[in-house]
């Protein structure tokens, strides 16, 4: 099918130390990205997962892999059953680990083996407060971030909360690697600002690719 969006070739922007954009990198395989969206969710829905504390995520929520990111009343977990279906997470499909794996290399990571893929939806307004990636078992690899549809801004710090933040705008087909020295870098992403997308209409979706084990 003809990707409107493919047409502007991809380059890097560095973010920090071991963490780059790949501006537009996810471009060229956007729509066929979205379409297992579509499809994963219809095994494993969406849904907004609450927080120990009680608070429901704004974010709406989903994974595929053999494990899957979750809260209960704990805390935060990988899994590999979705408790809303009581079923394994559906597999990772082919092309997401291809572009993960493409991502990771283009960053200068070799050998990211994902086992997890976090799929978040933003719907105007909702966000994701400042947290870091810490619910793996190995840091030694990185994290691979991929953008979808609507932009959002991007808030990217470091080790403390307090550290100052760098705000960069991904846009649909960024991808973003982080890990070495920013691997436990805090992030989060401001409000989603309401607006329609040829690909997404009124959503921002986002696949983020671990290694949890
Ligand atoms: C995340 O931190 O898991 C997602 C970040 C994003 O939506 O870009
Ligand atoms: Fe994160």
């Amino acid at each position: 099918m003809l990707d409107l969006f493919a047409d502007e070739a991809p380059w890097q922007e560095p973010l920090a130390d071991g963490a780059v954009i790949l501006r537009r990198f996810a471009c060229a395989n956007a729509q066929a990205l979205i379409a297992q969206i579509s499809a994963l969710a219809a095994l494993s829905p969406f849904r907004q997962m609450v927080t120990p504390g009680g608070y429901t995520m704004s974010v709406a929520m989903t994974n595929c892999g053999d494990v899957g990111w979750t809260t209960n009343q704990h805390g935060y977990l990988y899994s590999p059953i979705d408790p809303l279906t009581t079923h394994p997470w559906p597999a990772m499909p082919d092309i997401y680990r291809g572009l993960s794996d493409a991502a990771s290399k283009a960053a200068g990571y070799v050998d990211f083996t994902p086992d997890a893929c976090l799929i978040n939806r933003y719907a105007p307004g909702a966000k994701l407060s400042l947290h870091q990636d810490k619910d793996e078992l190995n840091l030694q690899q990185p994290i691979v971030s991929v953008s979808l549809g609507l932009p959002a801004v991007f808030q990217f710090g470091g080790l403390n909360r307090n550290d100052p933040l760098k705000r960069v705008m991904l846009e649909h087909g960024d991808v973003v690697v982080w890990g070495g020295p920013s691997r436990l870098f805090y992030h989060g992403i401001l409000p989603l600002k309401p607006a329609h997308h040829p690909a997404t209409g009124e959503f921002r979706f986002n696949l983020t690719f671990r290694h949890t084990r």
